[in-house]
């Protein structure tokens, strides 16, 4: 998906250690001058650690946040940590951004939605989130917007990859130790491997520049649903990586009681992105095959 060509831009990607920042680095780093940062060296609780670090950035750095509050369930109990770094600290980038004549590309979530939809969310419906972390997500595009700077924000899905925590590393561990699965199978969403997500990033930027050279990020606003193409449930999702000889038990949610309420339904319809830039992420499939193919392969 990425082309022969570089950026010819700075970048900086916040939240270098998660499973986005993480693919995201490794996809830009061939492409562009890039710098990653994580804690503690960029706490987005506290303003003074980013603002200070993207006012010494050479002009027209784009500025891509990859990190996030994504602890779900705990987000119910620590709801003002998750306000921070989910909904304040995104405006005060785009802000910065916006100050020095930058990009910034920021990623939300398909929790954004409650999930009474039984087809693919486009980018116009209405949010209604059911949990404290997709409130403070909704909040979070909402003032990036709010500032009107040049901006993308990509709504994403059920992310996984091999490292960090995730899904599908939790599941595989728990088959290992011949602990019992039990899946729920009643919510319905697009599994993403992170390095689709990073690759079709990049193929944004690349697109954008090839059409009007760095100046077209300045004139970029818009929000894109960008997850792997097709939908399925945890269990259909753990049936596909796990091994035929491990047990799973399909479960209802309600057999399942988490901290936070999750939407029943929340695959997002992808065409804006295609569309606008041609381009697409792979099937859920596809990708995980080639996730798990890349365990084996050089890094
Ligand atoms: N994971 C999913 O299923 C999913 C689904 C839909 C959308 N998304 C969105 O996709 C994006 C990437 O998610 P991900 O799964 O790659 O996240 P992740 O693996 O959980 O990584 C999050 C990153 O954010 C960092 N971080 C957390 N609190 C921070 C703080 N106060 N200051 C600075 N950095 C902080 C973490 O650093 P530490 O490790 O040091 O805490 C980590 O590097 C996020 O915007 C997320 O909301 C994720």
């Amino acid at each position: 998906m990425i082309e022969n060509s570089r950026l010819m831009t700075d970048i900086l990607i916040i939240g270098r250690e998660g499973q986005l920042g993480w693919e995201l680095q490794r996809a830009m780093a061939p492409w562009a001058q890039v710098r990653a940062v994580d804690q503690p060296e960029v706490n987005l609780a506290l303003p003074d650690t980013y603002v200070r670090l993207l006012r010494q950035l050479p002009q027209g750095t784009v500025v891509v946040n990859a990190a996030a509050y994504t602890a779900v369930d705990r987000a119910e109990t620590e709801p003002d940590m998750a306000r921070r770094i989910n909904a304040e600290a995104p405006g005060i980038l785009a802000e910065e951004c916006r100050r020095s004549g930058t990009l910034f590309i920021h990623y939300s979530t398909d929790f954004v939605f409650d999930g009474v939809k039984r087809k693919p969310y486009v980018e116009e419906d209405t949010p209604n989130p059911l949990n404290v972390y997709g409130r403070t997500k909704w909040a979070g595009e909402q003032a990036v917007c709010a500032v009107n700077g040049a901006h993308l924000i990509f709504r994403t899905a059920w992310l996984y990859g091999l490292r960090g925590t995730n899904f599908l590393l939790t599941v595989r561990r728990r088959a290992t130790e011949g602990r019992p699965l039990r899946i729920v199978n009643d919510q319905v969403g697009c599994p993403t491997w992170a390095r689709s997500l990073a690759e079709a990033t990049v193929a944004v930027l690349q697109k954008l520049i090839m059409r009007n050279g760095a100046s077209a990020l300045l004139e970029t606003r818009g929000l894109y649903h960008a997850a792997c193409q097709g939908q399925t449930s945890w269990y259909g999702f753990a049936k596909a990586f796990l091994p035929s000889t491990v047990a799973l038990q399909p479960i209802p949610t309600a057999e399942h009681p988490t901290a936070a309420r999750r939407p029943p339904y929340s695959a997002l319809d992808c065409s804006r992105l295609e569309r606008d830039f041609g381009v697409q992420l792979p099937r859920w499939e596809e990708a995980l095959r080639a996730c798990l193919a890349s365990e084996s392969a050089p890094a």
